[in-house]
């Protein structure tokens, strides 16, 4: 019982830290980097960005990356933009929620998809919903697994926020773990 206690209780460790450092780093487009030949597109599919991501653009000497209102992004209007960079490595904190338009200060490259908007969400909200990871590893450590105690975990909310409500609420069911054992 001890030892299964010790797991979850490194399991709420680990899940601690997740919670104060989730602020992720995009390089655009990978290795192919900030690129007339990256698609662009299937890079964004799978992400999500959250408030206190950066994206991190990479690019040749000749290119630039610049930020710019939705109008003049949908038409690769460069007469207008909010700034430019050319620097070849370019880091864009993304600092508040709303969407975010960014292309390349050459207009046939923009027009040729060089260009990238991106969806910047809340850091406070709920997004996925899992078991704790510290479980999988209970079950297989010993033959008290029929203990409905050690089963508890598993209905826990897993959260990426930086919420420290939750945080402490996971400390405060630590607690109660703690009280029943
Ligand atoms: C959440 O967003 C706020 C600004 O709205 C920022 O100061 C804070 O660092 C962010 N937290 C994380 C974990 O990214
Ligand atoms: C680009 O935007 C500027 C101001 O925002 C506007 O005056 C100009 O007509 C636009 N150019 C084109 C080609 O749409
Ligand atoms: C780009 O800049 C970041 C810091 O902003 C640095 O860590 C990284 O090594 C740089 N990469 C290149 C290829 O220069």
């Amino acid at each position: 019982m001890g030892k299964q206690l010790a797991v979850v209780v490194i399991g709420l460790i680990a899940f601690g830290f997740a919670i104060t450092s989730n602020a992720s780093t995009y390089v655009v487009g990978d290795n192919s980097g900030w690129d007339i030949s990256t698609n662009l597109d299937t890079w964004e599919q799978d992400k999500k960005f959250i408030v206190g991501d950066v994206l991190v653009f990479q690019y040749a000497s000749t290119d630039s990356v610049c930020e710019v209102g939705q109008q003049s992004f949908q038409t690769c209007n460069t007469t207008n933009v909010i700034k430019c960079f050319s620097d070849g490595n370019t880091s864009i904190p993304l600092t508040s929620p709303g969407e975010r338009y960014f292309f390349c200060g050459n207009r046939l490259y923009c027009y040729s998809g060089m260009k990238l908007d991106v969806i910047v969400e809340r850091n406070q909200s709920a997004v996925a919903e899992a078991p704790l990871s510290g479980v999988p590893e209970a079950e297989s450590g010993g033959s008290k697994n029929n203990n409905p105690s050690t089963v508890v975990p598993s209905t826990a909310v897993f959260v990426r926020v930086g919420s420290d409500a939750i945080f402490l609420g996971l400390l405060g069911f630590l607690g109660i773990l703690i009280w029943i054992f």
